[in-house]
């Protein structure tokens, strides 16, 4: 059972918070994994009490609690609970913050969730410091960052710089909710745990990797946010690369947190980065304009609340990455995603190459599809192989037949990715955050063509909201047998 502690929640009004922490703290107290001393402190700027704070959490749970809400474990998460008014950026709250945890005799453990704009990690952690909220003689102390880590590479240093002056590395938790989710650590293990797929997992056998993320949600209520960040900042520095690694780096010397860390490191730094010439050739943006989405008129993105009416933004990125490494050289990695799409959908899909002979007639082979092997990542979690086959019959004829494994859990053993991060954290494991050099790397890869886009600011293609794309993205394949697969179901590649 891990150890008593505060945890800190700042910005705890806000969606974040609402719609997974405070449900996956829900969980985690039902499920029997905090202990009896975690105390749960919620930072806002509302002038709201403790019961009121209660209140919104009840509201906020209820609809997402797995099985139902179960009245003596709502009672003893509301015991959990607290609310503490302050401005982030005011120094004096960060002294009555410090007495309001002792006063209350609360655990000296303190793990500080930043859940706030970026701009606010350098200036929460420096007040924090400065209080001796982060001072560990008395109990640790563990700070987590939301994404985004800077804005460019450049950024990003200067925000490292500034916490290095208050907080150790061993402190900072850089949170990818990806790395929380089941399928992801089952990449992991479906490579590492079985020793039919490495002799395969190379250049020789595999002819191209894609990586998906498709949502059916526009951008919702997040314009500020969103408007000057983008698909390629919000969702492919950060949770598409942090797949990628994971599906091609090499076996960790083993699961710790550093050695792990090491291998991912290794693979973002060997990608090829982008020239400024090859942007157009490697990189694709599209905004959605209006369309259906399940069934449903919805705006375009220009006419989004809060999105500026010349905005470039992309909603959708794709990127064609090379890997200048042994295992990879000349595969070519596919990645992309998009908002207001048909359906939401994260797939990873390993393509193999055809066999070097092709022995059967034309007439005995529908259509020479080659191996796939796919990851269903979310909303089903699923491992997929795809082969060909004789079909049953005195002829000869082939089919394309799969193995299927649907590894959906129960509900009751199901969870959110936050739990587990969540909890790690108590636990000091930081194997499933972000070190700050894996960051640097994740910039090093997107900011070449961040750049290109940001010098292009008078055009940018559109996609129909309700469909899988902009077509102006093929052009990234390197083939025409290449092409999107957003299904799990080999009679749909497209
Ligand atoms: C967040 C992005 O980090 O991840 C969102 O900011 C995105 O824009 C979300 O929708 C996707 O996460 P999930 O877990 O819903 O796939």
């Amino acid at each position: 059972m891990p150890e008593p502690c505060t945890y800190v929640v700042f910005g705890a009004t806000g969606n974040l918070s609402m719609t997974k922490l405070m449900p996956a703290f829900y969980h985690l107290d039902e499920h029997g994994r905090l202990e009896s001393n975690v105390k749960i402190l919620a930072i806002g700027r509302r002038n709201w009490g403790r019961e009121q704070w209660i209140e919104s959490v009840k509201e906020a749970v209820v609809p997402k609690a797995r099985g139902g809400i179960k009245d003596e474990v709502c009672e003893r998460f509301c015991g959990r609970l607290d609310y503490f008014k302050m401005d982030v950026l005011d120094e004096l709250c960060y002294q009555r913050l410090k007495e309001h945890i002792h006063e209350n005799n609360w655990p000296t453990n303190i793990a500080f969730y930043l859940s706030l704009g970026p701009d606010q990690f350098a200036p929460a952690v420096e007040r924090l410091g400065r209080n001796g909220l982060l001072d560990e003689s008395d109990g640790w102390k563990r700070v987590v960052l939301e994404k985004p880590f800077g804005y460019d590479m450049e950024s990003a240093k200067q925000l490292q710089k500034r916490l290095n002056n208050f907080l150790k590395e061993d402190q900072t938790y850089r949170i990818d909710h990806y790395l929380g989710k089941g399928m992801v650590q089952n990449i992991m293990v479906f490579r590492f745990a079985n020793l039919m797929m490495e002799p395969l997992w190379n250049r020789n056998y595999i002819d191209h990797i894609q990586i998906t993320h498709a949502e059916d949600r526009p951008i919702g209520t997040r314009a500020g946010y969103y408007d000057t960040s983008g698909a390629m900042r919000d969702m492919i520095q950060s949770h598409l690369l942090q797949l990628l690694a994971l599906v091609a780096m090499e076996p960790p010397a083993s699961m710790d947190a550093e050695d792990l860390r090491n291998e991912k490191v290794k693979l973002l730094k060997s990608i090829r980065k982008i020239s400024k010439k090859q942007v157009n050739a490697q990189a694709y943006r599209a905004q959605y304009s209006e369309g259906k989405v399940n069934g449903k008129a919805v705006p375009s993105y220009l006419n989004e609340p809060g999105v500026a009416e010349d905005s470039v933004t992309e909603t959708y990125a794709a990127m064609k990455l090379y890997i200048d490494n042994w295992r990879w050289a000349g595969v070519p990695f596919y990645i992309q995603t998009g908002k207001n799409m048909p359906k939401n959908r994260t797939i990873v899909a390993i393509c193999f190459k055809h066999p070097p002979k092709q022995f059967f007639r034309e007439s005995q082979v529908k259509k020479m599809d080659p191996n796939w092997i796919v990851f269903g990542i979310q909303p089903e979690e699923s491992i997929r192989v795809e082969m060909t086959a004789k079909q049953p019959g005195l002829e000869i004829q082939t089919e394309q037949i799969s193995l299927d494994a649907a590894l959906k859990a129960e509900v009751e053993h199901s969870y959110d990715a936050y739990e587990e991060l969540l909890l790690d954290v108590i636990k000091g494991d930081r194997s499933l955050f972000l070190r700050y050099d894996e960051v640097k790397a994740a910039w090093d890869v997107v900011d070449p063509v961040l750049q290109a886009w940001a010098s292009e600011s008078s055009y940018i293609d559109t996609y129909q909201s309700g469909t899988w794309g902009p077509q102006g993205a093929s052009k990234l394949f390197d083939t025409s047998e290449q092409a999107w697969r957003y299904h799990f179901e080999p009679e749909s590649h497209n």
